[in-house]
């Protein structure tokens, strides 16, 4: 009782654009993430370009953000992109696994660089430095029996793609992306069996009315077509990863943020079961049934939406049905058709605060028995073995004199979170791994700072770039270790 199974995959959880640096070293091309500049909380990233003139500007970097007409994104000497060195992972790796090791990881999670195999994406043939990194990182898991769970696209999109094609609104991007996924499928064959096509595609219907969109009918349009041409090739990966080795499992990884209603008036209620419809059965529904769910329908109505779609698709999604689920856990958000004063914006959550949770600087709130409703409510609904594979906290760490780093808030976070899984496992959840997010420091998504810190491993680095890169073990590390080491039972 009140245990984690045998076998389960403890371990960590990070991207490619975030960790591993080397913007241009060995042939990697531009990536979208590239021409990203640094924010905070307070003030967003941006993207830098060149107009038609020759003249330097930037973009606050969102969804509706369009660049001026005839501009282009480029790398401007006079910015800072914190994702070109990021923390050097890609020269750093034996180090950093070495201390996964030493932590007793059973699980790492990573991400491809698609511009690393592919520098434009439209190549013929692959980047030979780019795979050979990558297998040299497996080879080296490999020697501590830590699996590889392997992201294929973590958001990093060849910047070509993004300029020439328009991204992944464009059907032509299965095919491209397919030519990618088959690479890594064939170079990688038994060293990687746990793949995620995907990273968090529902993103792209949660983001529509964030970072001061206003969504329309158009922007909805594009997110039902994107995450379209992402559930065909996530299908089609499916079904290429079985043909090329049985031994591959492919999982969803899906932005699971639970949605209460903020009030129990009817409307409210509707309102809330409408956010979990649409942020998160909607793409989960294609990976784990095989189809749309019946209130896809409904939503298509409402926004007018017509699918560019080919017959085949739909027999792919019944064929590519994948065998486990994951996602991301960090908060929780509050749905209301009242008046609300108080919005707190985190992550991809954006409703009215909780009165009965705190929130970190960033705005996330903390709440771990959302945890276990999440895993409740989605176990239920697709009883299909389940990893977590993003959770954390991001804080800000204090290095003390003697160089020691006392992140005790790390710990009781990572502490209540996994004591609430343990519960979901007891109410018959099938969890078989946990990822922390973040296990090294690295660079954050959403605000491109240093600062905002996750790992049991502190990177001297700051967010301009400063610093030596050295790796520190927090408390957090011995205590993850004493985790690993008695499977969950001493917390
Ligand atoms: C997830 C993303 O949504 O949130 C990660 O998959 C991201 O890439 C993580 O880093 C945490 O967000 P942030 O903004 O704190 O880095």
């Amino acid at each position: 009782m009140n245990k984690f199974p045998k076998d389960f995959f403890w371990g960590g959880a990070t991207s490619a654009t975030q960790i591993e640096g080397a913007y241009n070293v060995d042939g990697r091309g531009l990536a979208t993430c590239d021409c990203k500049t640094a924010g905070s909380f307070s003030k967003r990233r941006e993207v830098t370009f060149i107009d038609k003139d020759g003249h330097h500007g930037s973009i606050p970097s969102n969804l509706g953000g369009t660049l001026p007409k005839g501009a282009h994104q480029a790398v401007l000497d006079e910015y800072f992109y914190p994702s070109h060195e990021a923390i050097d992972f890609y020269h750093h790796y034996k180090e950093d696994i070495a201390l996964f090791a030493e932590m007793g990881f059973k699980m790492f999670r990573l991400s491809i660089s698609w511009s690393r195999i592919y520098p434009t994406g439209i190549e013929e043939k692959p980047n030979i430095k780019g795979i050979e990194f990558y297998k040299d990182v497996f080879n080296e898991l490999q020697k501590y029996n830590i699996e590889p769970l392997v992201t294929i696209f973590h958001g990093d999109l060849p910047l070509y793609l993004e300029e020439h094609y328009k991204g992944w609104a464009n059907r032509e991007l299965i095919d491209l992306y397919m030519k990618l996924a088959k690479t890594c499928l064939t170079e990688f064959k038994g060293l990687v069996k746990y793949w995620l096509p995907f990273n968090e595609m529902n993103d792209y219907l949660l983001m529509l009315d964030m970072f001061g969109n206003i969504s329309t009918k158009e922007s909805h349009k594009e997110s039902f077509q994107i995450i379209h041409n992402m559930l065909v090739a996530n299908a089609r990966t499916v079904k290429l990863a079985h043909q090329i080795d049985p031994e591959n499992k492919v999982g969803s990884m899906i932005c699971g943020i639970p949605n209460y209603p903020g009030s129990c008036d009817p409307v409210d209620i509707l309102e809330t079961r409408y956010r979990w419809e649409k942020g998160i059965y909607y793409t989960g529904d294609v990976q784990c049934f095989g189809k749309y769910s019946p209130f896809s329908k409904r939503l298509w109505d409402e926004y007018e939406i017509h699918l560019e779609a080919e017959q085949q698709d739909f027999i792919d999604f019944k064929e590519g049905i994948i065998d486990f689920y994951t996602f991301s856990y960090y908060m929780t958000n509050i749905v209301t058709t009242h008046e609300v004063n108080d919005i707190v914006q985190g992550n991809f959550a954006n409703g009215a605060r909780n009165p009965y949770l705190e929130y970190s600087e960033w705005g996330w709130s903390y709440d771990p028995k959302g945890l276990r409703y999440y895993l409740e409510v989605i176990y239920d609904r697709y009883q299909m073995p389940m990893i977590i594979t993003e959770n954390g906290l991001g804080a800000v760490d204090k290095i003390e004199e003697d160089g020691s780093i006392h992140d005790s808030y790390r710990i009781q976070y990572l502490k209540d979170h996994l004591h609430e899984c343990k519960v979901a496992i007891q109410h018959g959840v099938e969890l078989i791994g946990y990822t922390m997010w973040g296990c090294i420091d690295l660079v954050s998504a959403s605000t491109g700072q240093m600062s905002k810190r996750y790992g049991f491993i502190y990177v001297d680095r700051d967010d301009e770039g400063n610093g030596s890169g050295k790796r520190i073990k927090k408390d957090s590390f011995e205590w993850y270790k004493t985790v690993i080491a008695t499977n969950g039972e001493d917390l």
